[in-house]
């Protein structure tokens, strides 16, 4: 795999055919248990955010929980989960969003945001880019102001990257 980062990449497990044949899954729990390699793995992510005046965090649930407040705490700001629906008591604001079949929903805490806050969003893997532009027009609804968003993983491929408008930098540490 090209990599920009070859002591990151050779803690991903490629598993071939899944969750479905043909598919080859980046499983980042190998790099998480290496303590080593999960400190590198923070402070990659962080580098370019470190004078951008992030006030918030935003972690896409499952994984994305996992790097972002590790990152939060990196770079002095909160953080705030945005979640799979039905699993954060109201009040919340809400977006729907496709998936490759079928749709799926992103939810915050209606107060989670304040109007101006400058927000980046953390995920682990970029594959179509649909989670993470929903992400962006969710923090768009609280009027908050994005100001990147960051990944471990891009699946190249899958050019998710297209659908990150706006122009904001969108960061990977490793791309396949
Ligand atoms: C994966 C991954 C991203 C998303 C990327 O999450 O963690 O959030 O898919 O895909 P996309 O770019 O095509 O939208 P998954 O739905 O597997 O949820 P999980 O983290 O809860 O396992
Ligand atoms: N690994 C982890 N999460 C993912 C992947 C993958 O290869 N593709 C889409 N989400």
């Amino acid at each position: 795999a090209p990599s920009l980062l070859p002591e990151l990449a050779a803690l991903i497990r490629d598993v071939a055919d899944f969750p479905q044949p043909g598919v080859t899954f980046r499983d980042v729990t190998p790099l998480l248990a290496n303590a080593r390699g999960f400190v590198r793995c923070i402070d990659a992510l962080a580098e370019p955010w470190l004078e951008q005046g992030v006030q918030a965090v935003c972690g896409i649930e499952a994984r994305g929980f996992i790097f972002g407040a590790a990152l939060a705490q990196k770079l002095g700001a909160g953080f705030v989960p945005l979640r799979k629906p039905g699993k954060l008591p109201p009040p919340v604001l809400s977006i729907d969003y496709q998936l490759e079949y079928g749709r799926d929903r992103l939810e915050a805490r209606s107060d989670a945001l304040k109007p101006g806050e400058r927000v980046l969003l953390v995920d682990d893997v970029l594959a179509t880019g649909g989670t993470l532009a929903a992400a962006r027009a969710l923090v768009d609804g609280f009027n908050a102001t994005t100001v990147g968003a960051c990944v471990v993983i891009e699946l190249s491929a899958l050019q998710g990257r297209l659908r990150w408008s706006g122009g904001e930098p969108l960061h990977a540490l490793l791309r396949y």
